[in-house]
């Protein structure tokens, strides 16, 4: 157990509402396919407005809630598979931009579980002394990485921001269980920038091309758009998604039962429902807001958090179990009580 917690949350959606009927439009696709397959109707996507941009609204709902002044912050994480630039990163982009002079700034890469493995970070770096605030800022433009001719994926995306503080001031991490299965990477993939540089050949290219002189690592990410075998990473992520939720649980000592909310991360509402099955946990104690915003990859978690706190459904004392899973592959749950 670790006596930190979240103090505070912010969040932040872009303006342009994108419906089920819009994606009709430009490709083939329905409403009723997308609703039954997978729960969303709407998501937002970026007016513009960069990746840092989203991040840095969320980051300073979440400090003023915080009642923290950036300044005081020791430790800013930042998770991001859409960052605007290489380097630097998200973090340090966001460390200036509300003045946290002393803060160490550096990103987590577990894509969709970004979150809930900043989470983890944070608070080895709280249990040793070595930070008293921390800002996690998760911040996801998918629409960078979505092709918008590809029916089996761009449905599912969407772009948002979550951030929270935590704090040792806050509530408690009662326990964690990450995980990564790297040889099961192929089934989620992007692919960066080619190598393109004067000594390769004379016109500047790889003359064999990409897997002449070495082996295509994931043969399927042909460029920077998001390619997912769909079917392999629902059955991985109901699997994964259970599992660390029940190792959390017996390690902290907490029945599922009683566990007051589930926020997981939102990519299909028939993964929640499959999961709240397995656990024999009602939905009624899952958050539910994929309908709205799509996948937003490792934001979906934290603007979850800060629509609860908002309306009132997530209290002072409340246990939450939250857990991510995405590319790698990648998961884990953390439980917190607030
Ligand atoms: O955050 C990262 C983690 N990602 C996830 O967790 C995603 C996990 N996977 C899923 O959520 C689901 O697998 C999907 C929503 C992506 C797909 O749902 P599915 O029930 O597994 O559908 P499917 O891929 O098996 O496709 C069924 C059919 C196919 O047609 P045929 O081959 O049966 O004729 C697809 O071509 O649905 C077709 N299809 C569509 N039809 C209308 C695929 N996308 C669409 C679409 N509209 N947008």
């Amino acid at each position: 157990m670790i006596e930190a917690g979240i103090i505070g949350t912010g969040s932040y959606l872009p303006d342009v509402v994108v419906t089920n009927q819009d994606m009709s439009g430009i490709v083939e696709t329905s409403d009723e396919w997308i609703t039954s397959r997978t729960g969303i109707s709407e998501r937002r996507l970026s007016s513009g407005e960069p990746t840092w941009f989203m991040g840095l609204v969320a980051a300073r709902k979440a400090i003023a809630a915080a009642g923290v002044e950036p300044i005081d912050i020791d430790l800013i994480l930042a998770t991001t598979v859409t960052p605007d630039y290489y380097f630097p990163s998200l973090s340090c982009i966001i460390q200036a931009e509300i003045g946290a002079d002393n803060a160490i700034a550096f990103d987590v890469n577990a894509a969709c579980s970004g979150f809930v493995f900043a989470m983890d970070v944070a608070g080895r770096y709280l249990m040793t002394g070595a930070a008293k605030n921390v800002l996690i800022v998760s911040a996801e433009c998918l629409s960078k990485l979505t092709d918008y001719t590809d029916r089996a994926t761009c449905v599912l995306f969407g772009d948002g921001a979550g951030a929270v503080v935590v704090s040792t001031g806050g509530g408690r991490i009662l326990g964690s269980h990450l995980r990564s299965e790297g040889k099961s990477g192929g089934s989620l993939v992007s692919r960066a920038l080619p190598i393109q540089h004067p000594f390769l050949d004379g016109t500047g290219r790889n003359p064999g091309g990409w897997g002449s002189a070495f082996p295509e690592r994931f043969p399927d990410a042909v460029d920077k758009f998001i390619r997912m075998d769909g079917t392999e990473v629902y059955k991985f992520a109901v699997r994964a998604v259970t599992d660390s939720i029940q190792v959390v649980a017996k390690e902290a000592g907490v029945e599922v039962a009683r566990i007051d909310h589930f926020v997981l991360h939102q990519a299909n509402f028939r993964i929640l429902e499959a999961v709240s099955r397995r656990l024999g946990v009602p939905m009624d104690r899952f958050a539910v807001h994929i309908g709205e915003m799509g996948n937003a990859s490792s934001a979906s978690i934290p603007i979850c958090l800060d629509n609860m706190i908002q309306d009132g459904r997530l209290k002072p004392g409340d246990s939450v179990m939250m857990s991510g899973f995405g590319a790698g592959l990648t998961y884990g749950a953390m439980l917190v009580t607030f």
